[in-house]
């Protein structure tokens, strides 16, 4: 074979413009058509792959060919940017955010650190500390932009555990780093917590699961009684973690008294802010933030409620030294920063799992700096405005239930009737109005209830959307019924 002599995959320019037009006005025809869409595509397992071409082309094939087919796959996804999606946690991305990726990938620079991605390990350390400064724990706060709340969560209890353990568990192994070590949360506290405890071998038994109010807010006395009977055990309490925006009902847990009790029992203090933290832009709910300064560590994912594309997660920290002490053991050779000192001997593989990391900070660098913040905290507090309204209507509908208070942007219902299960009905009911594609309303089980929930973490719902959700529930609960009287 003979040695190449130009560039085999690149191509001329002709083609270049041709794919980043083609591909600029499919983006452009979905950005301009999503309210339109209905939210769900009508679908089944194995639909996507009978309308595209499964087979692996050996000689490649035209663009045009293949934005047809990006076309499909864009028909046959569900829209969580349209404006009556209220499922999960999933925001809309900004127009700009969606670019910004392109740009990041077209620069395709590896996040490793300073020497190797200089401008992009600068610019993820400033919008740390913007992220930091917004939600009002840092102004000179230290962290990482991470793959989402999930790795947030899971580096911060790696930090905690190891800062606290007092042993050398990075050699030792946790087996032979003395009793249990165990960490406390509340009934409503994310997945992702138990997940992470059982990945870094702590165990799932090791997250002590403490009881709620009935405003689903951890419950502080007992909290302090179940440290202090597991001390007594001679286990050894290591982090408490408090939620700021549960993901069920989106409460926000008493922060300033959980960072009571961490600093009573010396213990980790993080916050889980993966949802919620960008509440406290709201200047009417900045006061359920208060003691989140004083969080050792704080989760917060922009692309959650910042309307930044998936994914770009943050996990942010006061002490850069007690974040660096389990990840920088030992470098290996090829990893180590020769020839480089202070900030340029800056690594990002020092503070957490991925050694290669994309360019997150570009989309969320560029949708901060776009919109300025004073825009993103106003839509921020629509969102908030309008699940408060969603309350509304459902509290005084005689057809409907509030199940829990509209703390932030979360609304969890049900629809009700009299001599009905309730819980089979809505689910029923949930059902349908996903299928429908008219609005997306995802579960929650609160106070043992089934609920019907909207997330509104969305810049583009308005009241319309809100009344027209509330008219889609009432026709599922109806053709319900009709379906049972036939
Ligand atoms: C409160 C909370 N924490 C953590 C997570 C996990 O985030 P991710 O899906 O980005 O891993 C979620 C996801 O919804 C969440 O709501």
């Amino acid at each position: 074979m003979s040695l190449r002599t130009q560039s085999s995959l690149d191509v001329n320019e002709d083609d270049l413009e041709q794919i980043s037009s083609e591909s600029t006005k499919l983006v452009f025809e979905y950005l301009t058509t999503i309210s339109e869409r209905s939210v769900r595509a009508e679908n089944h397992a194995g639909k996507t792959l009978a309308a595209i071409d499964t087979e692996l082309s050996p000689d490649g094939r035209s663009i045009e060919q293949l934005i047809d087919e990006c076309r499909t796959v864009m028909d046959l996804s569900r829209h969580n940017g349209h404006p009556r999606f209220f499922g999960y946690v999933a925001s809309p991305s900004t127009p700009v955010g969606a670019y910004a990726d392109l740009i990041a990938s077209a620069l395709n620079s590896n996040i490793t650190c300073w020497r190797s991605g200089s401008a992009g390990t600068e610019l993820e350390r400033l919008v740390v500390r913007w992220l930091g400064a917004l939600i009002g724990y840092d102004r000179d706060a230290k962290g990482l932009l991470t793959s989402g709340g999930s790795m947030a969560n899971m580096i911060a209890l790696l930090i905690a555990h190891r800062r606290k353990s007092g042993v050398d568990t990075a050699r030792a192994g946790l087996w032979n780093s003395g009793p249990p070590m165990t960490l406390y949360a509340s009934e409503e506290v994310h997945l992702s917590i138990a997940k992470a405890a059982d990945i870094l071998g702590f165990g799932r038994d090791q997250v002590r699961v403490i009881a709620c109010d009935e405003r689903q807010r951890i419950r502080v006395d007992l909290l302090r009684q179940k440290i202090e009977a597991d001390r007594r055990e001679g286990l050894r309490p290591f982090c408490v973690v408090g939620s700021a925006g549960t993901v069920n009902t989106g409460v926000v847990d008493p922060l300033a008294e959980l960072a009571d009790v961490a600093a009573e029992f010396d213990l980790w203090f993080h916050v889980d802010g993966a949802y919620g933290a960008p509440g406290s832009l709201d200047e009417r709910k900045k006061h359920l933030f208060a003691g989140l300064e004083r969080a050792d560590s704080v989760s917060l994912d922009p692309h959650k409620w910042l309307y930044v594309p998936v994914d770009a997660g943050c996990l942010l920290f006061h002490d850069a030294d007690a974040a660096r002490a389990p990840f920088s053991a030992e470098d290996a050779d090829y990893i180590k920063t020769h020839g480089y000192a202070d900030e340029e001997a800056f690594a990002f593989w020092d503070y957490g799992v991925e050694l290669s990391r994309r360019f997150r900070a570009l989309k969320v660098w560029m949708t901060l700096q776009y919109y300025g913040s004073r825009r993103i905290a106003a839509a921020i507090s629509e969102d908030i405005a309008l699940a408060a309204y969603l309350g509304e209507l459902v509290s005084s509908a005689d057809d409907f239930e509030l199940l829990a208070p509209v703390e932030l942007s979360i609304c969890c219902f049900r629809y009700v009737a009299s001599d009905a299960d309730l819980d089979r009905l809505n689910e029923r009911i949930m059902e349908l109005v996903q299928k429908g594609g008219r609005a997306y309303l995802s579960n929650a089980t609160v106070n043992g209830k089934f609920a019907l929930r909207a997330c509104i973490t969305n810049f583009r719902t308005t009241k319309t959307d809100i009344e027209e959700t509330i008219a889609a529930v009432r026709e599922a609960a109806k053709k319900l019924d009709a379906d049972e009287r036939r």
